[in-house]
């Protein structure tokens, strides 16, 4: 039977990067301890009282069809959080919850692009951004960044694409480099946005995760407001990635648009996941810190163990839960690193290829693991570089 190209053709074909990773968990399957410094997943669990909130509200009978937008009760906690912390007038009608941040990445793009239109992405990307894109039968455009530069994107190369774009989806904390975009990067990236009329969609996934400098959201800007789409999610903030809660905040006519979208594909996010991320959001910042509180640790951690040699380098780690470590003074790519540190240690970690082309040369260490052994595995990396340099 003849499948759709839409989705044969969803990751561009060949190889997406996950290779090693792959094999980090074929090595798992077969008995052998690796310690996988791979994906942005928490060492901690859902906190107790949050699952607690999520069985008493299943018990108490939200288990059947919840409202499409979502509750009322979730979206006025989004709407009140998001207004707390940009200033940006922000009710119910602008908030849409969606299935975790990658269905909301997926329907902000619908929302943005007709299939044909182009969609500009920065590279380093989360690995999904080029497949989202596809899917919506959008054209992915990336646009380079520089190691050179903290990998913040440069005016000359978003505008020698944008206008004929559509849209442009931008993530800052940045997945996979660590950066958060300065004011001056996120100005520029306005300013292009309202002179090309492009459509903003702004990955803001970590905005609870920043160590230095300030995360801004590009909505608070002037005039972009009406031309940006907010992507959330409880994933990383409130350690909750299989309950699969997330949002778009937006202009309301789109919204409006985007709930019709729910309502034919997804029919919305179970009543009790909405319960418990409501209770979970109202636990606040001091929650939200304790649960970024580890990552911040072990950054401090990481730059203790990089100051102390000079062949790894490590690209500003301003935010988010991963370190992007240069590997080029051994003279490898990040792909051949990641693969020799695999099965010379049994340390995974993945390759900057992963991310795009931007990235090639480095590494990305998810700071996913306990203190102690997060720092043990970090020290025998780098020396595993400085024999590879000599
Ligand atoms: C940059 C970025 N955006 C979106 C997501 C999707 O998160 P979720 O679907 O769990 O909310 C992730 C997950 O790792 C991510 O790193």
């Amino acid at each position: 039977m003849h499948q759709s190209t839409r989705i044969t053709g969803l990751t561009g074909g060949g190889s997406d990067g996950w290779d090693v990773f792959l094999k980090a968990r074929r090595m798992i399957a077969d008995g052998i301890a690796v310690t996988e410094l791979t994906i942005g997943e928490h060492d901690i669990r859902t906190a107790a009282p949050i699952l607690q909130k999520m069985h008493a509200a299943a018990m108490s009978g939200h288990t059947g069809y919840a409202a499409v937008p979502g509750t009322d009760t979730l979206r006025d906690t989004v709407a009140a959080r998001v207004q707390a912390r940009t200033g940006v007038p922000t009710t119910r009608n602008n908030v849409v919850i969606t299935p975790g941040g990658q269905a909301a990445l997926f329907a902000a793009h619908m929302a943005a692009c007709d299939p044909g239109d182009t969609a500009l992405y920065i590279d380093p990307y989360y690995a999904t951004y080029p497949g989202t894109l596809r899917g919506v039968g959008a054209i992915p455009q990336a646009i380079k960044t520089h190691a050179a530069e903290a990998f913040q994107p440069r005016a000359e190369e978003l505008r020698a694409h944008s206008r004929n774009a559509s849209s442009l989806l931008i993530n800052t904390p940045n997945n996979p480099t660590g950066v958060v975009y300065s004011d001056a990067t996120l100005a520029m990236i306005a300013e292009t946005c309202r002179s090309d009329d492009l459509w903003l969609i702004s990955d803001e996934v970590y905005d609870t995760q920043v160590w230095e400098g300030r995360h801004l959201s590009p909505r608070a800007l002037p005039g972009m407001a009406e031309r940006t789409l907010v992507v959330g999610s409880m994933s990383k903030s409130h350690a909750m990635t299989g309950s699969r809660c997330g949002w778009i905040v937006g202009p309301e006519a789109v919204i409006a648009n985007l709930i019709t979208l729910a309502t034919h594909t997804t029919y919305g996010v179970p009543g009790f996941i909405q319960d418990a991320s409501d209770f979970a959001l109202k636990q606040g910042a001091a929650f939200e810190a304790e649960i970024a509180a580890p990552f911040q640790r072990r950054r401090a951690l990481a730059k203790q163990v990089i100051a102390r040699q000079n062949t790894v380098g490590l690209v500003p780690a301003q935010g988010a839960m991963y370190l992007m470590l240069d590997i080029r003074a051994t003279g490898m790519t990040g792909e051949a690193f990641a693969y020799d540190l695999l099965e010379t240690h049994h340390i995974a970690v993945m390759p900057g290829e992963s991310f795009g082309t931007s990235a090639a040369g480095h590494i990305r260490v998810a700071m996913t693991i306990e203190d102690r052994a997060f720092e043990q595995a970090l020290s025998k990396l780098c020396t595993h570089a400085e024999k590879r340099a000599a």
